[in-house]
């Protein structure tokens, strides 16, 4: 538990640790583990707000997650309320005003709001105290709601939240709702240049590439705690990943449109023009102006690289596409990379993409079954892809398959 001392010195630094963050998701995580660390809380939820509906996005319950084993994520399924004052988080989007409910089994009646016991039920969870706070922009436009759920005290009985914690709630959305509504930007500008290749590749959707960025974050966490990285540093790269993930086949956007949009298979020639996307799209961060271009140009350029050696577009030159020297092949390409000299994140994504792709139907193919997607993957384990990865996804299924629901296609 932190001390009233710590709790300043945290605040403090709150703003310059939630700005380090760009990718939507990731802060979302951090904001919710913070905030609840501040006022030692078992639990807690945050809602984004769409117009008139409120979108419950991302949980976390230490009481649920220590049911489940090491390493296991707690899989929850996201939902939608009308942003009114019949919902706990409805009333303070319409009210604007934290509201601090010692038991939500022992709301007042004349009060319009009531708590939706559906969800402990679902979960097998009691809920008690909840402190709901709104997250203001300077505008004071409200961007979502934050719900703090079940404050402990030192022998981790629920108790209920301060008229301290409240206060100091209040100054913490203030400034994890700048952090937020920057990242929403930043996911805005993400997905619009992907919606640019999408114009020209109907199937490059804005759901396929989060769910390849979901995918990508959860093997490279599980990876990372195997080689025992530092936390500060998974964390800064799970940020970059996710957003380098998403625009892995950004460079798609140079392709003619008659190969593009073939809506059947490709001949040898349209397959070679097709395999020019990575290192289009490795050249549009070719100036490199931040650690994030780095992680971009890194998955755009290796992510059809194969562990065997087969993959492409193999050791060249980015900025003139020809071959490195002895790396040159008789039919002009270049030798492809093999193992370890293909960058990790490329050996991640392409997992990842792999499997989104078997999963997902093409204009030149049908959706796969989830279990021949399995075996395509178990089979090609040393072959297309790196086997400790593999390894790693098959310990991943049941949160790629929540990704999945979270990421659905549109149709
Ligand atoms: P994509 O559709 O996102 O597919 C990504 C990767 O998933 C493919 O990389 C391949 O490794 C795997 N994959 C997708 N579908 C299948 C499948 O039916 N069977 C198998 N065994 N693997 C599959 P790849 O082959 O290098 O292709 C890169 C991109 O080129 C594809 O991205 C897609 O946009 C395009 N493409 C590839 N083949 C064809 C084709 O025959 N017709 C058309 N129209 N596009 C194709
Ligand atoms: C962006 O600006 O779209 C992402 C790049 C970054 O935030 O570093
Ligand atoms: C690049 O050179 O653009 C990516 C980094 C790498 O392939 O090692
Ligand atoms: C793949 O590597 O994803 C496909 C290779 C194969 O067809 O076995
Ligand atoms: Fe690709
Ligand atoms: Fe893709």
């Amino acid at each position: 538990m932190l001390t009233e001392k710590e709790k300043l010195d945290a605040l403090a630094h709150l703003g310059i640790d939630l700005n380090r963050i760009h990718d939507l998701d990731i802060l979302m995580e951090r904001i919710l583990t913070e905030a609840r660390r501040f006022v030692s809380a078992d639990a807690g939820s945050i809602y984004i707000r769409d117009k008139d509906m409120l979108h419950f996005t991302y949980t976390q319950n230490d009481t649920l997650q220590k049911r489940l084993s090491a390493g296991e994520k707690l899989i929850y399924s996201t939902f939608s309320i009308p942003a009114d004052e019949k919902s706990i988080a409805g009333y303070v989007t319409e009210s604007g005003q934290p509201l601090n409910i010692t038991d939500v089994y022992n709301i007042e009646p004349t009060k319009p709001y009531r708590f939706n016991k559906e969800i402990d039920e679902y979960a097998h969870y009691t809920t008690r105290s909840v402190l709901t706070i709104p997250l203001k922009n300077y505008n004071n436009d409200i961007l979502g709601i934050l719900q703090i759920i079940n404050a402990q005290d030192e022998a981790m009985q629920v108790i209920p939240f301060s008229e301290k914690d409240e206060k100091i709630m209040l100054h913490f959305a203030s400034i994890a709702a700048v952090a937020l509504e920057r990242a929403q930007m930043t996911r805005a500008i993400l997905l619009r240049m992907i919606r640019m290749a999408e114009m020209r590749d109907p199937k490059e959707t804005g759901a396929h590439v989060n769910r390849v960025g979901g995918y990508a974050v959860e093997i490279y966490e599980k990876w990372a705690h195997h080689r025992k990285l530092r936390s500060k540093e998974i964390d800064k790269n799970r940020d970059l990943l996710r957003m380098a993930a998403m625009l892995h086949d950004v460079g798609k956007i140079a392709i003619s449109d008659v190969i593009l949009k073939k809506p059947g298979r490709f001949n040898h020639d349209e397959y070679e023009v097709m395999k020019q996307h990575t290192v289009f799209g490795a050249q549009l961060f070719l100036d490199r102006q931040s650690d994030f271009d780095e992680a971009a140009a890194q998955v755009a350029l290796n992510h059809h690289e194969r562990w065997d050696g087969d993959g492409y577009p193999g050791h060249l030159d980015v900025a003139t596409g020809k071959p490195l020297k002895g790396f040159e092949q008789p039919d002009g390409g270049a030798k492809g990379k093999l193992r370890e000299e293909i960058p990790l994140y490329g050996r991640i994504v392409a997992l990842a993409d792999v499997f989104d792709a078997l999963s997902s139907a093409r204009v030149y193919k049908e959706a796969w079954d989830e279990s021949e997607v399995l075996s395509k993957i178990e089979e090609n384990s040393g072959r297309h892809f790196d086997p400790e990865l593999v390894e790693i996804f098959f310990s991943c299924l049941d949160i790629f398959r929540s990704i999945r629901q979270r990421y659905a296609d549109e149709d």
